[in-house]
């Protein structure tokens, strides 16, 4: 809040804390019934709360906390993977600084990089028969990485699309995207999240499935009907490395985010529509809504033994899902967990052993046993519900969890404005009876209503328990105003000691929505392409030219700095024009760009690197072709001309 244009919190009798949440409570139009009782709660930590109190400490005291930007010229110690949100691409950070080293696009075109130009990058992203990009808007909300041994092993991340249902790949050796996969019958594809070892082959200690939960229910045969009742919602399995779908599952109500257990046997999904409403009052009818939890290894005997439909065109096998084919918990492909009503985030514990579900509209965190969901499909377990360990307020709208790896869990919660630090536990012992247990550790203030949190390492068996990242999606006072829109604030937090201490505020351009952090060491990056990457490389520049057959043109054109191969080139209005051109320099960061002034082209190569575009010739004149990024003192002397003869 901005003291100055808006009425302080004490003016309006009300405590500065309570004043933002009745805001945020008035601004989400929601009656939380369930969230009138305060839990027994640590007092929140304020020294850093709020944009009236003066800084603790000056610029370069030296008793100032330990900051996290590095001195010039030091590295950051992790790497983030942040999703871009509605820009459809994937950032990536150096942290604890915040840093922005790279933004990778993926689902949608990127200037810089000429996505979206390209031939390769179209074909990544798919083009509709005109060769036209099929989507150019998206909308990414969880980036999560490939595993080996309950950590991450530098293959891969996977990044979801929301709007268009897609799943896209990003190669962490480059830094790119390889691969996108459109998830059929899904609309609305939310939770993502690869396995972390194979179910049944132990000697397979490493992802090779990636867990998508569709969202939105719709009519799984394409028609158009206004009876909600007709309405699915299906969970995904695509293979992590030919990124073709595996199975689904159809269900009763909707999924969200996604969990997977450190052993491969299980994924869940959160459900906060288990009403199958279509209107959003509908949506928070019920008091309870799930948990689903999918038994893999079950569902891939299922596709084995042919017990699967296909719906549409699709010819992805779909195992049935719905609690009427699931009563016999022996049999069950599937165990729907009840929990408080319209639960967000589900996350895996660093020990392995619990899910965390957090209450959203209740003030609750859900702690299921994994070992307990498993006995339940072996038929040990008596009532599903058994498989509860604690049930506990830990504040008004908690919606996702981070680790230490010390047992504490700390989420945020989007009413209070807040991040609690709370022992699993403790809370635990606290459900079992044992009211004396304190489960909640510490509160601290964020400024202002956080969606996503992630610690270091935190969904690893190596959680570090340093750093926390909070994805603040109202930065409100915190940041100079640049029109009506501000940026988000994300903050970084240090988790080492008993109590939280916020270091940092980032501005960060909207809208990130999830992340994670990890130790650099676990990715290694290649800089330089081999040659052989393209089956187009052109790999002397004696091999370049102009090539014709009818009215198709191939334009073959090295560069090597300050020049490209050919000085000029000529082709004819009207021709079908496919520009490959091979980087030659074999430096890293010596990267070339080629653009072409009035065809709407425009495009790096990187050392070694191929690239190809293809456009009609329809305009007649000399077009500069020019380098547009720099790598030589003869920058702008690096030019061709197109010269298009009538
Ligand atoms: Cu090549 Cu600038
Ligand atoms: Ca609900």
């Amino acid at each position: 809040m901005n003291d100055k244009t808006l009425p302080s919190a004490e003016a309006v009798g009300l405590p500065r804390r309570r004043f933002m949440n009745s805001a945020a409570l008035a601004g989400l139009g929601l009656g939380l019934a369930a969230c009138n009782q305060k839990p027994e709660a640590a007092p929140a930590t304020t020294a850093a709360a709020g944009g009236t109190a003066a800084p603790a400490h000056a610029p370069n005291d030296p008793a100032a906390p330990p900051g996290v930007h590095p001195r010039p010229g030091e590295l950051d110690t992790y790497y983030g993977l942040w999703s871009g949100g509605h820009t459809g691409d994937v950032r990536v950070l150096g942290m604890p600084s915040g840093r922005e080293l790279l933004r990778i696009p993926v689902f949608a075109p990127d200037a810089l990089v000429g996505w979206g130009i390209t031939n390769e990058s179209k074909q990544i992203m798919g083009t509709k028969a005109d060769g036209s990009l099929r989507y150019t808007v998206a909308d990414t909300h969880h980036v999560h990485a490939s595993y080996k041994d309950g950590n991450y092993d530098g293959r891969y991340a996977w990044v979801n699309d929301k709007i268009n249902s897609r799943m896209a790949r990003i190669r962490l050796d480059y830094f790119v995207c390889d691969k996108i996969t459109t998830l059929p019958n899904v609309q609305g594809f939310h939770g993502i999240f690869p396995d972390k070892r194979d179910p049944v082959k132990a000697d397979v200690n490493y992802t090779t499935r990636v867990f998508a939960g569709g969202e939105f229910a719709i009519p799984l045969d394409g028609k158009a009907t206004d009876d909600g009742t007709k309405y699915r919602s299906l969970f995904s399995c695509v293979d992590a490395e030919t990124m073709e779908l595996r199975w689904q599952v159809l269900l009763d109500g909707n999924c969200d985010l996604v969990a997977t257990s450190y052993d491969g046997k299980l994924a869940a999904s959160n459900q906060y529509n288990t009403e199958m409403g279509v209107k959003y009052e509908d949506m928070m009818s019920a008091e309870r809504d799930a948990c689903v939890f999918f038994n893999v290894a079950r569902i891939e005997e299922a596709v084995k033994a042919g017990k699967f439909k296909t719906y549409g065109a699709s010819k992805v096998p779909v195992v049935d899902g719905t609690k009427a084919a699931n009563r016999d918990a022996k049999s069950a492909l599937v165990a729907y967990v009840s929990v408080p009503k319209n639960p967000h985030g589900v996350n895996a514990t660093p020990d392995g052993k619990y899910f965390i579900c957090a209450g959203k509209l209740s003030p609750t965190a859900t702690v299921i046993e994994l070992a307990k969901v498993l006995d339940y499909f072996d038929g040990k377990v008596e009532k599903l519900d058994q498989v509860i360990a604690a049930e506990v307020e830990i504040g008004l709208g908690p919606l996702h969890t981070a680790f230490d790896g010390r047992g504490n869990a700390f989420t945020t919660l989007f009413l209070d404005s807040q991040v609690v630090k709370w022992n699993v536990e403790n809370a635990i012992k606290f459900h079992k009876g044992d009211k004396s247990a304190k489960y909640v550790v510490d509160r601290l203030d964020v400024h202002y209503q956080p969606g996503h949190l992630n610690a270091s390492g935190s969904e690893t068996a190596a959680a570090d328990g340093k750093f926390l990242a909070v994805g603040c999606k109202f930065s409100k006072d915190r940041f100079l105003p640049v029109g009506p829109l501000h940026a988000e604030n994300e903050q970084i937090i240090d988790i080492s000691g008993d109590k939280m201490t916020l270091l940092a505020d980032h501005p960060v351009r909207g809208e990130p929505h999830d992340f994670i952090f990890f130790k650099r060491e676990l990715v290694k990056p290649k800089q330089v392409y081999a040659l052989d990457d393209s089956p187009l490389a052109i790999k002397d520049p004696k091999e370049g030219g102009v090539f014709r057959t009818g009215k198709k043109v191939t334009v073959k054109l090295t560069s090597q700095a300050p020049a490209f191969s050919m000085r000029e080139f000529k082709v004819k209005k009207g021709d079908e024009v496919t520009l490959i051109l091979t980087n030659l320099d074999k430096v890293e960061d010596l990267t070339h760009g080629f653009a072409i002034p009035t065809y709407n082209v425009n495009f790096i190569v990187n050392p070694l690197e191929t690239k190809s575009v293809t456009f009609t010739a329809d305009h007649e004149g000399v077009f500069w072709c020019y380098c547009t990024h720099f790598c030589h003192a003869l920058h702008l002397e690096m030019r061709t001309r197109m010269i298009v003869e009538a």
